[in-house]
């Protein structure tokens, strides 16, 4: 028996042991260099913490509102594709220890469970956190409007839009493996996607950006749907700003992980300016190599409400199916509560700006 995993390096390091090397380049691997990659736990480790000592910390706890609810801590699932990679149960075991641990939950468009099979396991548990869909536009409106129908009706209770993606990254990792899904993993809700009847007007990478989900795509959605609708993969506060005008339900600063965009800045870099230009009238969820509790209390700290976490999850995933997961999230949670009391947070509406810079408190 190898020895229980204390931290998310440690499940990361046994899930990459596990996995085949095909697997592994697919589930960790980042665009071209991977400097996005990298650049996003080091954007989050290079924040300096100022504590405040011998503040009174009794009651303390890890609460935070986000979408008209108290959460019992500010974590949630990024969705993740082709979860059977990692464990036969894929999304069915990662939602249900979601659900245990109170935890937030976002499924992927390219889900290899069907999302009610997902839904119908932790829609019942009275602890579980938000229940989100992301929604890869595709070149079909009536198939998009379904899929968002689709997820209304099993109890999904928002849509999350990935713009960041019209295209695939060069993933230079997962190419060099000869990386393809195996039989038997497939992206479930896509199978009945018809076909593109035309060839596209245009050349570059194949034609697909024609189709890519634009402004008033989101615009045309949002009156067809009753669900909230959050934009996923915002970095600029110019789109932020253009984010708010629409009227959408919140952002989620990212960028995919530096699955696409390489050298597009790291997300603690990203962060703060969206906040600074938004100044409040938008919800942030922010993702992108959170792996530490000191990395979560950090983001709310320059303005995220909530983070989402994605590799580490398949590590759980990979390791120990459902319980890694829950693990994983438990983790995350403990380290959070420590960095909190020793840096004098109470709460995490504790948690401003000046908790990162000693400078700012004597202004
Ligand atoms: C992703 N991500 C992603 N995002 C999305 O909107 N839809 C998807 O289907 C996927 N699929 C996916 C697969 C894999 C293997 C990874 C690693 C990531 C991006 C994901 O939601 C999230 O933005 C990042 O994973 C966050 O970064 P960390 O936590 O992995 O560093
Ligand atoms: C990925 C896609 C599915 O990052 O979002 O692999």
């Amino acid at each position: 028996m190898p020895p229980q995993p204390i931290t998310l390096a440690d499940y990361e390091a046994l899930a990459r042991e596990r996995l085949d090397p095909g697997a592994w380049a697919y589930l960790y691997g980042g665009a071209a260099d991977e400097l996005t990659l990298r650049a996003n736990t080091e954007g989050w480790q290079r924040l300096e913490l100022w504590p405040r000592v011998l503040r009174a910390l009794a009651g303390g706890h890890t609460q935070v509102q986000l979408a008209g609810r108290t959460l019992a801590h500010p974590i949630l699932l990024a969705p993740v594709a082709h979860q059977q990679l990692a464990h036969p149960d894929g999304e069915a075991a990662s939602a249900l220890a979601a659900a245990a641990q109170g935890a937030g939950y976002v499924l992927s468009t390219q889900s290899s469970v069907p999302m009610e099979t997902v839904s119908q396991a932790v829609l019942g548990d009275p602890g579980r956190g938000p229940l989100w869909f992301q929604l890869y536009w595709q070149h079909d409106r009536g198939f998009n409007l379904a899929l968002a129908e689709r997820a209304r009706a099993a109890g999904y209770e928002a849509l999350v839009l990935t713009a960041d993606a019209p295209v695939s990254g060069a993933r230079d990792r997962e190419r060099r493996t000869g990386f393809s899904l195996p039989p038997g993993v497939a992206s479930v809700h896509l199978r009945d996607l018809p076909p593109l009847r035309r060839a596209e007007a245009g050349t570059y990478c194949g034609g697909l950006p024609a189709h890519a989900l634009r402004w008033e795509d989101i615009a045309w959605l949002q009156e067809r749907t009753p669900l909230p609708v959050w934009i996923k993969g915002v970095l600029h506060p110019q789109d932020a700003l253009q984010a708010q005008q629409l009227g959408v339900a919140g952002l989620i600063i990212s960028n995919h992980g530096g699955r696409t965009l390489d050298t597009a800045p790291a997300t603690a870099r990203a962060l703060p300016r969206i906040a600074e230009a938004l100044e409040g009238k938008l919800p942030l969820i922010v993702d992108g190599g959170i792996r530490r509790g000191t990395d979560v209390l950090k983001a709310v700290a320059l303005g995220a409400s909530a983070v989402l976490l994605g590799r580490p999850v398949m590590h759980g995933l990979a390791v120990e199916g459902a319980l890694g997961v829950a693990r994983v999230i438990r983790i995350l949670r403990d380290e959070l509560e420590i960095a909190m009391a020793l840096s004098g947070c109470r709460t995490l509406s504790d948690a401003t700006p000046a908790l990162l810079d000693g400078a700012s408190q004597l202004s």
